[in-house]
């Protein structure tokens, strides 16, 4: 895995974070089934609880653009330790994948690598009985 496109396209989207209220700014970049990168960054409100994630961003957008299934994504913020995503982002990435490579990085080029499956293990199970 080639994680050089993608850490680069998350670093560029957390570039454009709008995060005045916490000042924490975080870059996702998905890399979508057909190879197609797609990135977000997080963009707070002033009423706090309309703030979107990074991921959750990257995936919407992924979504708006047809892009369904995605292969990895790769998540920077400048802390320590690394900004793993939070519980929204994991259930929503659980949408379009059965599990993902996720690269973690911050800004002083520390890296862990993961997958989804081990930080989510397990997911919620849309079955409603039948009839
Ligand atoms: N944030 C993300 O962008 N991704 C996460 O997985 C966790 C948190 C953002 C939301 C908010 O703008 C800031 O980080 C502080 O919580």
């Amino acid at each position: 895995m080639d994680w050089k496109p993608l850490l680069d396209a998350a670093f560029a989207a957390r570039r454009n974070a709008h995060a005045p209220y916490s000042g924490f700014k975080v870059g996702a970049a998905l890399l979508c089934e057909d190879g197609t990168i797609v990135a977000g960054c997080n963009v707070e409100n002033r009423s706090y609880g309309l703030t979107i994630c990074a991921e959750r961003n990257a995936i919407t957008t992924a979504a708006a653009t047809g892009h369904r299934r995605f292969r990895a994504v790769a998540i920077v913020a400048d802390s320590d330790p690394l900004t793993p995503p939070c519980g929204m982002c994991r259930e929503s990435l659980q949408e379009f994948c059965d599990d993902l490579p996720i690269l973690l990085a911050n800004l002083r080029g520390e890296q862990r690598e993961t997958t989804l499956r081990v930080i989510f293990p397990e997911p919620f199970v849309f079955a409603p009985p039948a009839g």
